[in-house]
């Protein structure tokens, strides 16, 4: 099967859902190659779930290249759309397409993803004019916890809702291929889903939008689950597992078990 592009992506809009799902590493983006996934998502969920940070404040370009490197070398013909991190785009426009530029030809990205709403349509144009596929994220915007005071959910004020509804024009109009919307009600999400010619790709945004993605670490129950947002669905118990076979294998170093003698 050839690459899961941005075209094809744009394409499934109201035909077939778009599945999508965070990883940081080659070994997972292989696992979840072929498994029907047409999107991984390297996000800068990277610092809380794999790095040990609280937020993803602290994630910097070099680390976001590093990890979307490796989700690259694993992911096969799955689009690799990698996060820009928190002031990597904010500050300057010539240095926002630099780093984009980095993700790409150094991380082997398919396309970048940003966070903002409609004062990020010039910037989004820029980008796509100088051939850089961009998904644009609105509602909850992790990079802005400090601003928002917090991980609630946007758009349940009537203002806020048409603010966000705006925004996602402007971007889709500024040629982002897709938009990620995090924790905005049901109704807000089926709404912008109606209202743009772009796949619409939910987290916490209820079941009408084009495609869902979950960060891997929640969907695969790595994560406690009071560290798990509610909305996320717990797939396995991956960490149970782990921990179980870790223990055995204690137990079996412990009592002489592992390895046998080697005749
Ligand atoms: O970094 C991330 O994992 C994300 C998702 C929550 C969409 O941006």
């Amino acid at each position: 099967m050839k690459k899961w592009t941005t075209s094809k992506l744009r394409k499934c809009k109201g035909v077939d859902k778009i599945a999508a799902i965070t990883a940081y590493d080659a070994a997972f983006a292989n696992l979840f190659s072929g498994t029907g996934i047409k999107m991984i998502l390297v996000g800068d969920s990277v610092g809380n779930n794999a790095l040990g940070f609280d937020s993803t404040l602290p994630v910097t370009m070099d680390m976001m290249v590093h990890h979307t490197a490796a989700v690259s070398r694993g992911a096969g013909d799955v689009h690799v759309v990698a996060d820009m991190p928190f002031l990597s785009y904010q500050i300057d426009d010539n240095e926002a397409i630099r780093n984009a530029g980095r993700l790409i030809q150094e991380g082997g990205a398919d396309s970048v993803k940003l966070e903002g709403g409609s004062e990020r349509a010039a910037l989004v144009r820029r980008m796509v004019d100088n051939g850089i596929p961009v998904c644009a994220h609105i509602g909850l915007t992790p990079q802005s916890v400090l601003a928002f005071g917090g991980y609630g959910m946007h758009g349940k004020d009537a203002a806020e809702a048409e603010r966000l509804v705006a925004s996602a024009k402007a971007l889709s109009e500024a040629g982002a291929f897709a938009i990620v919307l995090e924790c905005v009600p049901d109704a807000l999400a089926a709404r912008i889903t109606a209202e743009i010619p772009i796949p619409t790709i939910g987290i916490g945004a209820g079941p009408h939008c084009d495609g869902q993605i979950l960060v891997m670490h929640d969907l695969l129950g790595i994560n406690p689950p009071d560290r798990a947002p509610k909305f996320a669905k717990r797939y396995a118990e991956i960490g149970d597992a782990v921990r179980k076979a870790v223990s055995e294998y204690v137990a079996e170093v412990g009592s002489a078990v592992f390895p046998k003698e080697r005749k």
